[in-house]
């Protein structure tokens, strides 16, 4: 990890990630989250103030970025409830199988390189009627949009963390083994190719 990995890009994430209009997204599907809850690339923790902690058993942080951890410092001390931090990457779950309730996914799987493996370990931790909560952004439905995310993407992962802006968020989450019950899409404000937006819910199928 170079000297920008480890110093900034958490600050850069952080701030792009605690943008207002990302923590209205957070508003509309955080709270649905229950019981026990992994949080797949907790980052720094801003999701934490949007749990509704009288559902909330425990939440488990996966983040396997230490910078990130640490920037998470401050909204962990608030939490209300007990977060266990898991030091691993998405592809590296290390839980029991169905012993979890809810996973939640904000902004990470733009991210994660495996995405097929990290999605086969949330299906797995998963319990047969626990709900994976997700928030992404990812391909637009415009062509001319689309191609610059094409374009874009090389560059882009290697400023932004390996995020990548053209990922077909719907597709994955179904090849990954979930069904998606509810699903909500659209372009928020900024620059459009970052802009397009998927949240919902679904279950392992
Ligand atoms: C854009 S940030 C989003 C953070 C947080 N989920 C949020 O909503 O603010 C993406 C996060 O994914 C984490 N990440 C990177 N590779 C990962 C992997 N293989 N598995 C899980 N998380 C990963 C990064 O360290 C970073 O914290």
């Amino acid at each position: 990890m170079n000297m920008y990995e480890q110093y900034c890009l958490p600050h850069l994430i952080h701030c792009a990630c605690g943008l207002k209009v990302i923590q209205q997204q957070r508003e509309k599907v955080v709270p649905l989250a229950k019981g026990r809850v992994l949080e797949v690339g907790m980052g720094s923790g801003l999701n934490i103030p949007y749990y509704d902690p009288k559902n909330i058993e425990l939440v488990w942080g996966l983040e396997p970025s230490e910078g990130m951890r640490k920037k998470a410092q401050t909204n962990l001390e608030h939490a209300p409830f007990e977060v266990r931090w898991l030091d691993l990457p998405g592809e590296e779950i290390p839980l029991r199988n169905e012993s979890v309730d809810t996973v939640l996914l904000t902004y990470t799987l733009c991210t994660i390189p495996n995405w097929q493996k990290a999605l086969r370990h949330m299906r797995r931790v998963l319990k047969p009627d626990g709900q994976l909560i997700f928030c992404e952004h990812g391909a637009a439905p415009d062509e001319g949009v689309c191609r610059w995310q094409n374009r874009l993407t090389p560059l882009w992962k290697k400023i932004a963390g390996g995020c990548h802006l053209n990922r077909p968020i719907p597709r994955y989450l179904e090849e990954g083994g979930f069904a998606i019950q509810t699903m909500d899409s659209q372009y928020l404000d900024g620059p459009k190719f970052a802009a397009f937006n998927y949240w919902g819910t679904a279950t392992p199928s």
